[in-house]
């Protein structure tokens, strides 16, 4: 039986005013076939190392959240991106909604989990204040080791540890690159226990490396189940990624230039933000692979069912036709409901399941899309669980650099979020960036006339 499966009627002509018709679907098919033999080719060349990784041994990663089970009331995970997005994915997902305020106990003894990765002081801040230094495990993830924001959380957290805890190494595990960085230097220096993100594993798409695994595996999730739910998109059947990818390939040349996601569940509202961030920065560029100027991408944006029919949905029906929605469905909600009316106006909904009604407004959602030109495609999970979380992902990181490479664009690199970064750097004053600064100054000049 199919766990996933995708519903893309309201693409098609035959339904939508500038769908697709058949012929251009295959059309569009053969482009993303194209793209992923490239992607593949890059794979046995050892690069794009996300498609290795549902192989990999996870028997280390199990055995070391074992060790730790049941000793921490509290789990930090300091990180940001693509070293964030996806544990907070797995997490809100498979936990429990008000996951951190049941007792250890309820919790099955794993810790609570909280994730630091804005430099906000406030958030920092309260993550701490509900924290004990001894009873605090912290797992800190970054691939290059650089990035600032993770250091300055870091920082705050190491001080708030060390101050209270004799052997603070015994509470901290390190994913970073197996090598190179500060934080790998920093993991060899005090001992930390560590695991490795592959270099030829981009920081977007290493949810599936210990970078979520280790973490996910801490408050007990079944990592195994993940990793088989990744198995199961492979060649026998990549024709759902060539089919969404030809789609999206098409109505980016029709001038959509947005991508609503818009799963109808709140446990997949932070699989949206991950895949804003999946799509965002593989998918914006100014240069082909070749070095040739263009402009490349859609906006992608995180709209979540049902509560953006209060709020988005407006907009969506009547406003321009420059979106493509991709809605995603949960056929069995876990632990749905009956609901009862609570007086005799409500009463046509005494007898129907919450699950139903929300997959009943979904429905209604994509007619009325479709009754006014809008195009939609449907992907319906059987469960929410670790496995269909794990086939979401990977399919995800195939049709992205699908995408990319067949439109001769470098799915994994991020050049444009350098600059801005570089100048921060500058203005904190780090070593070798004067001439950094000097640029900065000479572009970041305002006039008081224009602040009100
Ligand atoms: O996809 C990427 O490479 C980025 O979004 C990174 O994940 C993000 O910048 C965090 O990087 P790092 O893991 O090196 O701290």
């Amino acid at each position: 039986m199919k766990r996933i499966k995708v519903d893309y009627n309201y693409v098609m002509d035959k339904f939508v005013a500038d769908g697709l018709s058949e012929e251009k679907l295959e059309e569009y098919k053969e482009k993303a076939k194209l793209g992923l033999s490239r992607l593949l080719r890059m794979f046995d060349d050892g690069q794009a190392g996300f498609i290795g990784l549902p192989e990999q041994n996870l028997a280390p990663i199990k055995k070391f959240a074992k060790e730790i089970s049941g000793k921490f009331n509290d789990l930090i995970v300091v990180g940001i991106g693509g070293s964030s997005l996806g544990v907070e994915t797995v997490c809100n997902a498979m936990l429990p909604f008000g996951y951190n305020a049941r007792s250890f106990a309820e919790r099955g003894c794993f810790p609570r989990v909280w994730v630091a990765d804005n430099v906000d002081p406030s958030k920092i801040s309260s993550i701490l204040s509900e924290c004990q230094p001894e009873d605090t495990f912290v797992c800190i993830i970054t691939k290059s080791g650089s990035t600032v924001e993770t250091a300055a959380n870091f920082g705050i957290i190491y001080e708030w540890l060390t101050s209270k805890v004799k052997n603070p190494k015994k509470q901290i595990c390190a994913i970073t690159d197996p090598e190179k960085g500060a934080l790998r230097a920093m993991t060899n220096d005090k001992g930390f226990v560590s695991f490795d993100v592959q270099p030829n594993v981009g920081g977007r798409f290493s949810v599936l490396s210990p970078v979520g695994l280790v973490p996910a595996a801490i408050v007990g999730l079944d990592i195994e189940k993940l990793l088989e739910g990744a198995k199961s998109v492979n060649k026998d059947n990549y024709e759902q990624i060539l089919t969404l990818s030809a789609i999206y390939m098409y109505f980016m040349d029709k001038g959509k230039n947005i991508n609503v996601m818009m799963p109808y569940s709140s446990r997949l509202i932070s699989f949206a933000d991950w895949y804003c961030q999946l799509w965002g920065e593989s998918l914006g560029k100014n240069r082909t692979i070749d070095g040739k100027d263009t402009v490349f991408g859609t906006t992608p944006v995180r709209a979540t069912g049902t509560i953006d029919q209060h709020s988005q949905v407006q907009l969506y029906k009547e406003g321009p036709n420059d979106k493509v929605f991709t809605f995603i469905e949960v056929l069995n909600h876990d632990k749905d409901r009956k609901i009862t009316s609570p007086y005799e106006a409500y009463d046509y909904l005494n007898g129907h399941g919450m699950g139903r009604l929300c997959n009943i407004e979904l429905m209604g959602t994509e007619a009325a899309l479709k009754n006014s030109g809008k195009p939609s495609v449907k992907i319906s999970l059987d469960i929410v669980d670790e496995f269909t979380i794990g086939a979401l992902f990977m399919i995800w990181q195939y049709i992205v650099p699908v995408i990319g490479l067949a439109c001769d664009i470098d799915p994994f690199d991020q050049p444009g979020v350098e600059e801005g970064k570089d100048y921060a750097y500058a203005l904190l004053g780090r070593n070798g960036y004067d001439a950094t600064k000097a640029k900065f100054t000479e572009i970041y000049k305002k006039q008081d006339d224009f602040i009100v």
